[in-house]
């Protein structure tokens, strides 16, 4: 997801040459960028005759901005990653809730709320280092915690949200003492002190540097699906587990959107929402980012996936992992879960 300010430049020169509310124009801020979004909007354009204005950026930059243009703000749509991350655009009062027949026939009831929508999902999976752990040591994110992974596990920072999710997730499902006791455990047993992104981990494991980590999905998928030669080696090196199959499933997160509380094109956005969920963007949408679709019947033909093979996941309502967002963030700051 890559800052492209010449796309934001162009868009601003846009916005100001269609100002008025009834013009066929959707102001989109997204941090999203992957190579499907071209036909995933040119088809939009064509179905509907709503062109397109977007304004890519990183997803914290995207929130501050909105807010910052307050009632003045032309975004209409604001597409972004993680639970966590829309969680706190509802919170800021950005969103306007969205009642559409469309979005609660298609998306699953747990994938959404009142104002915002999930379009896809990722799982978060532990990684291992197939010369010196076995998958069945590892098989569950309480495994990362015992005493037997002491000095073997590497993480990104506990403040991120693609943790601070999955801490959510753990505190749903067993309470914040059992939370606690897990990121304590999970501390104590770093092989260094948290740093990179999750695909800093997965070649950390690889180069042996660690044992264990967890990563998102994508990640690993991007990677199977590399030809560089140094990649395919890498992955040879690699094994993934699916955690917590016999009980709670899979933590999963998701991206998604809504519409603005601003927006000065209300129904384009409604309109751009509905068609996110159609078979045909889904898919453009998920397989963008090798993700699932998160309408259940639409299939991906994704090698990568297909090869990661079946899972359970945690049917956990998103709302709920954003609303212990807090309380995990409270408790990897008390463990040094930095
Ligand atoms: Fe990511």
């Amino acid at each position: 997801m890559k800052f492209k300010p010449s796309l934001i430049a162009l868009s601003v020169l846009s916005f100001s040459a269609s100002a008025h509310a009834e013009d066929k124009v959707l102001n989109l801020y997204s941090a999203r960028h992957y190579q499907t979004d071209e036909a995933l909007y040119a088809d939009f354009t064509r179905d509907t005759g709503i062109k397109i204005n977007r304004i890519e950026g990183k997803e914290d930059e995207l929130l501050e901005r909105i807010r910052n243009e307050g009632a003045n703000s032309p975004a209409d749509v604001l597409l972004t990653v993680d639970a966590a991350r829309l969680a706190k655009a509802h919170e800021l009062g950005l969103f306007v809730p969205v009642r559409s027949k469309v979005l609660e026939a298609r998306i699953p009831a747990h994938l959404r709320t009142e104002d915002w929508f999930s379009f896809s999902t990722r799982a978060r999976v532990i990684v291992y280092n197939k010369d010196s752990v076995t998958p069945d040591s590892v098989r569950n994110y309480e495994d990362l915690a015992r005493p037997a992974l002491k000095g073997k596990v590497c993480s990104r920072s506990g403040s991120h949200p693609y943790n601070l999710s999955l801490g959510a997730a753990i505190i749903a499902h067993q309470g914040e003492a059992k939370a606690e006791e897990w990121a304590r455990g999970l501390v104590a047993n770093f092989a260094r002190s948290p740093k990179g992104g999750d695909t800093d981990q997965i070649k950390a494991v690889a180069a042996g540097e660690c044992q264990v980590a967890l990563t998102n999905t994508y990640y690993v998928a991007r990677l199977m699906r590399s030809t560089k030669p140094d990649e395919v080696k890498l992955m040879e090196k690699v094994g993934v587990v699916w955690p917590n199959q016999a009980t709670t499933g899979t933590h999963i997160n998701v991206s998604g959107g809504g519409v603005l509380k601003h927006a000065p094109h209300r129904e384009a956005g409604i309109k751009f929402l509905e068609y996110l969920a159609s078979d045909k963007a889904q898919r453009y949408f998920a397989d963008g980012n090798n993700e699932w679709p998160a309408v259940e019947q639409v299939k991906v033909v994704n090698p990568a996936l297909d090869a990661l093979g079946k899972f359970k996941a945690d049917a956990l309502p998103v709302r709920n992992l954003a609303m212990y967002q807090v309380k995990a963030q409270m408790i990897y700051d008390r463990t040094g879960y930095r």
